[in-house]
Formats: structure tokens, sequence, C-alpha cells
């Protein structure tokens, strides 16, 4: 069910963790889709994590905002996923892409997703079981 509310309706972190979404979505690379993307996430310890969408003349070699900013938090030592948010160029909040859904799975199983609009208004929350309820886990390489 979609409920998309005003970013007031934030705690005082999740707001914090907006405010960083949006200040590297300003840093997005995207001169061939002109849709910028910040991400910004907290690992179980609250260490803050951003990034941004990285595109590149050769299309499939661009990276997305959420990827970026969790190889940014494995790469500096983090582990796990808690909260991350999403701010897209859209007027209604977008939620992670496929691929970036498989990899948050990855490092957040348990993770919530926050989106945010543009200009970071709006927002809508869902868990990551919720957005990828049959993800491809670790578990099932070995059964
Ligand atoms: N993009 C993201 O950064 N995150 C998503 O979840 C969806 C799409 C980027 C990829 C590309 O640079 C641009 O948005 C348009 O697809």
């Amino acid at each position: 069910m979609k409920t998309i509310k005003p970013i007031s309706k934030l705690t005082t972190k999740e707001k914090e963790l907006v405010k960083k979404a949006l200040e590297v979505k300003k840093r997005a690379y995207a001169p061939y889709s002109n849709y910028s993307v910040g991400c910004a996430l907290t690992d179980e310890e609250g260490k803050i994590f951003t990034g941004c969408n990285v595109e590149n003349a050769s299309y499939p070699a661009g990276l997305c905002a959420e990827r970026t900013a969790i190889v940014k938090m494995i790469s500096e030592g983090g582990k796990k996923i808690k909260s991350i948010v999403v701010a897209a160029s859209s007027e209604e909040p977008v939620f992670p892409c496929g691929m970036c859904l498989q990899v948050i799975q990855e490092f957040g199983a348990d993770s919530e997703v926050i989106a945010v609009n543009n200009p970071g208004k709006l927002f809508q929350r869902a868990l990551t079981r919720t957005l990828f309820p049959f993800a491809f886990d670790p578990e099932k390489l070995n059964k």
C-alpha cells in the first residue's frame, strides 16, 4: 500500500540521513539520463555512508547511488545496513531498482528503505523484505 508522507514525520536521525542523501545527490554524475540520485545509509554502529549515481558513456558500466554507498560502507569496514535513504529525481518517492535491492539484501536483509521525492519534501518507507520478498540470498547457493 502506498503511504506518502511529509518529511516532518521522520525522526531527527532520519531527517539527518535525508539531508545527506539530498546533499550527495548534487554530486551525481548523470549526463546521459539527467536523473540524479543520492543515497545515505547507516550501518549497525550508526556510521553514515553516502553515494550518488555515477554514469558512463558505456551505459551498463554506470553505478546506482545505492550501490555506490554500499560499496563505500563495505570497503571502509562497515558490515550491515540498518537504514537506507534514497533521494531520487521523481516527484513521487522512488524505491531502489532490482539490482540495488539484490545488493541491499546481501548486506541488510532486515534493513528499512526510505524513499524521498524531488525536491525532498515527501517520503515513503518500506522494509527491504517487503520490497524484495523472494530475494536470492547466499543460503540458496548451498542447498
Ligand atoms: N538510479 C539509481 O541511482 N538508483 C536507483 O535505484 C534507480 C536508478 C540511477 C541509475 C541511472 O544513473 C539513473 O538513475 C537513471 O536510471
